[in-house]
């Protein structure tokens, strides 16, 4: 049985997306899940934290001019440093009031292709935001424990995780990396090839939250069999006169502004390959590959990579919550995972 200690030691692992944070507690599971946006008041040039999260997420492109809405993660790393903090702060403070604990141990998991720099950032940043002592993760070994990959064997693995602002596939074998590349395609990527496609295509202007919206509809990375697919309506701007309007848009369009961020998708996981040691490249062509990460809902993502890859690919159970439950794990098993922990400062 746990002890208590073990139940409310308030020790986390914090997943730090481009998209979304997730925060797991020890012995509790994901605790929080927001996203990665933070709100700002802008008063006689000060900056003051409005709100941070979902509430602003939701004013994403609908602020007025004395308001701010900040995504302090780009492509994967920390962007812009004060609000991070104030972000990480933020979220440990939310769930601070719901438990009491002691200042906790925090595991945070960072791409593969980290500099020194920014590590020592992501640590600092989890310091001065209350912790007593700051590990990192590589984020694609968190990715494959959390897809519950068998990473301690030595057989090779490939995960591909498709977040917000990259997409990093990586090779694993006997619990570390072979190989890992970081490109920077992912969600958001995909959202703007929606918004491009639709201002040249239709002329019809949309914001980020609606490309978003019909990416998670109907998105879909390969064309229908009936050349169509189903659709959805949306509305945005129309250029030609500047007024709101309203059009259709189906699968077959949708599968035609995301060829170009899937075909770069499907390159990385062949260049992964391509450097991967034949017997590792072996295992991973009778295995397969495992996509986690949000960008591996995208409708038949794995039927496209299939054709493309010739590879078995299978999309991972919960692949949204895999690189948090995989940090998750880490702190649970610290002592058998140890290696795969930096400690160091
Ligand atoms: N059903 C879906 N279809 C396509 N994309 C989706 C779907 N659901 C979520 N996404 C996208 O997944 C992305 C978020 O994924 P995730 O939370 O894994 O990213 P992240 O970890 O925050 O980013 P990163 O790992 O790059 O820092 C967003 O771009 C979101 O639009
Ligand atoms: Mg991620």
């Amino acid at each position: 049985m746990l002890g208590l200690s073990g139940l409310f030691s308030g020790d986390m692992a914090i997943d730090l997306g481009t998209a979304n944070t997730l925060v797991y507690m020890r012995g509790k599971g994901i605790v929080l899940n927001e996203p990665s946006v933070v709100a700002y008041h802008v008063k006689n040039g000060k900056k003051e934290v409005l709100t941070v999260g979902d509430g602003a997420k939701m004013m994403l492109g609908r602020t007025p001019g004395s308001i701010q809405t900040i995504r302090p993660m780009s492509e994967g790393v920390i962007a812009d440093f004060d609000v991070a903090e104030a972000m990480i702060k933020h979220f440990i403070r939310k769930i601070h009031k719901r438990t009491t604990f002691s200042k906790p141990k925090i595991i945070v998991c960072v791409p593969h292709g980290a500099t020194p720099v920014e590590k020592r950032a992501i640590r600092q940043s989890v310091i001065s935001a209350g912790a007593r002592k700051a590990g990192l993760i590589a984020e694609p070994v968190a990715a494959a424990i959390g897809a519950g990959m068998p990473i301690a064997e030595p057989t090779g693995s490939m995960v591909v995780d498709i977040g917000g602002g990259t997409t990093e596939v990586a090779v694993l074998s006997l619990a570390d990396i072979v190989y890992a590349r970081s490109v920077r395609v992912g969600g958001d990527r995909m959202d703007d090839a929606i918004v491009a496609y639709l201002r040249r295509k239709q002329n019809i202007l949309v914001g980020e939250s609606t490309a978003e919206r019909i990416k998670t509809s109907i998105g879909t990375a390969r064309m229908p069999d009936d050349g169509r697919g189903s659709s959805a309506q949306i509305r945005g701007r129309d250029l030609l006169n500047g007024v709101p309007k309203e059009i259709e848009v189906n699968q077959a369009q949708v599968a035609e502004a995301l060829a170009e961020p899937v075909q770069h998708i499907c390159e990385a996981v062949m260049v992964a390959l391509e450097s991967t040691p034949p017997d590792l490249a072996a295992d991973i062509v009778d295995r397969g590959v495992m996509l986690t990460g949000g960008g591996a809902l995208l409708g038949d993502l794995d039927l496209a990579l299939r054709e493309q890859t010739g590879l078995p690919i299978s999309v991972a159970e919960d692949s949204l919550h895999c690189v948090a439950l995989g940090t998750g794990k880490a702190l649970e098993f610290e002592k058998q995972l140890l290696h795969v922990i930096d400690f160091e400062s």
